[in-house]
């Protein structure tokens, strides 16, 4: 039995060091010091442990390198750490990897969150006393024309491996809910930006390559639309549901801030000229129209309407101003950039950790 005791709950993190997992675990570790968070990440290319350098001494903190998909790794942790709640987020998040291989997706997202449910349902005899938070997209709802929004109980209409297997998780987040009554609460997201998104997804990849001054490559006509959320209004969010909602809710989250790919791309470029002082325009002649993601969806946008109406949360960082912080980090993190560029950020857990229970 490892020192899980003392503590209020002991909660697992799943994909703590990715994106938004790195900021939902910062937010629990600091706002919540009778918890003890154990992030449980299996460190893939997504994985980054410089994302929560800040955090590797404080006292009710631990990272444990672990699979989801190996049942036997989630069981363990389940009963080394005596883990009374789960905040899941560990997953395969980038859609265009899914259409190249869409089966890690299905191990992961689909294996991985039932591996996690199990554990759950095993060790927890009294539903009153726990919590199994699952994070999950607004992609699971398919794709909208130019009117409407998504609300919660919209169909799911996934059209990605990626949208799918995501959609299958949910599904079964929610069998377990209705079949063996554990204390579930599933939140939908829409795209989320700032400090620690690794380069592959559309504004780091652009903030990087206007870095570096490559091409910026949008897809299609780059119509498409999506709604952006600063990366800690979600995790607030989560803080909030995970402690508040019903068992067995579902809330839908986003920013209420749509936006066309390309005037997305255009604004990047107006604030980094700016920050460097070029002349206005500079850096739009990068821009290059590529061919389309395969079964690209057109629009995401949510109504968040139940998560205010319920508890008040809104989005609090307008777009502008999150994007000018969101390019000022990376600009100030050029080493983050290049370890990640590099891969020089894997070897971090072996530098600096020499158990697999840290
Ligand atoms: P990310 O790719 O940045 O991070 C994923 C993390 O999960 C990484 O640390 C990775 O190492 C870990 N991981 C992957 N496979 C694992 C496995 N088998 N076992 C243990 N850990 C594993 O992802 P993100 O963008 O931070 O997304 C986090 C969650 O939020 C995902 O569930 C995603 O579906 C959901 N989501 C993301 C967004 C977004 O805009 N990024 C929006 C809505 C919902
Ligand atoms: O809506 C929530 C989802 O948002 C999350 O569930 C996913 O995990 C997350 O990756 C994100 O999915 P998207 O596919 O919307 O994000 P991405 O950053 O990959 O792409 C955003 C838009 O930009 C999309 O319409 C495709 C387009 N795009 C993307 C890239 C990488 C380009 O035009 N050029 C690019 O190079």
């Amino acid at each position: 039995m490892m020192e899980a005791s003392g503590f209020k709950r002991s909660i697992l993190i799943t994909g703590g060091a990715g994106f938004i997992g790195s900021h939902v675990v910062r937010r629990f570790v600091k706002q919540y010091p009778h918890y003890l968070v154990v992030n449980f990440d299996a460190l893939t290319y997504a994985g980054n442990l410089e994302n929560l350098t800040d955090l590797e001494h404080a006292p009710n903190y631990r990272f444990v390198c672990g699979d989801i998909a190996n049942l036997q790794e989630v069981r363990s942790a389940f009963e080394a750490w005596r883990i009374s709640d789960v905040v899941h987020l560990a997953a395969e998040s980038h859609v265009d990897r899914s259409i190249a291989d869409p089966t890690a997706f299905v191990r992961t997202n689909v294996m991985g969150t039932l591996n996690l449910l199990l554990c759950a349902r095993d060790s927890w005899n009294d539903s009153t006393a726990h919590r199994f938070f699952h994070v999950s997209t607004d992609e699971v709802f398919g794709s909208l024309g130019q009117e409407g929004y998504f609300i919660e109980s919209s169909p799911y209409d996934p059209r990605s491996p990626y949208s799918a297997s995501k959609a299958g998780a949910d599904h079964l987040v929610r069998a377990f809910f209705h079949t063996y009554g554990l204390p579930i609460v599933i939140s939908n997201c829409s795209n989320n930006y700032g400090p620690n998104q690794f380069p592959e997804k559309l504004i780091p990849l652009i903030i990087n390559n206007l870095l570096e001054g490559r091409d910026l490559p949008v897809y299609g006509k780059g119509l498409n639309v999506r709604d952006w959320l600063w990366v800690m209004d979600h995790a607030a969010a989560i803080d909030l549901l995970f402690h508040r909602a019903a068992p067995g809710s579902s809330y839908n989250i986003g920013g209420n801030c749509e936006m066309s790919n390309i005037a997305l791309v255009r604004l990047l470029c107006r604030l980094v000229d700016e920050k460097f002082g070029k002349t206005p325009g500079a850096s739009e002649h990068k821009i290059t129209f590529v061919a389309d993601r395969p079964g690209h969806d057109h629009r995401y946008a949510i109504d968040t309407s139940k998560i205010f109406a319920d508890f008040g949360w809104k989005p609090t960082v307008p777009l502008e101003e999150g994007l000018r912080q969101t390019i000022e980090w990376y600009v100030n993190h050029r080493d983050w950039l290049q370890n990640v560029c590099s891969g020089a950020y894997r070897e971090y857990y072996r530098n600096h950790y020499d158990s697999k229970s840290g």
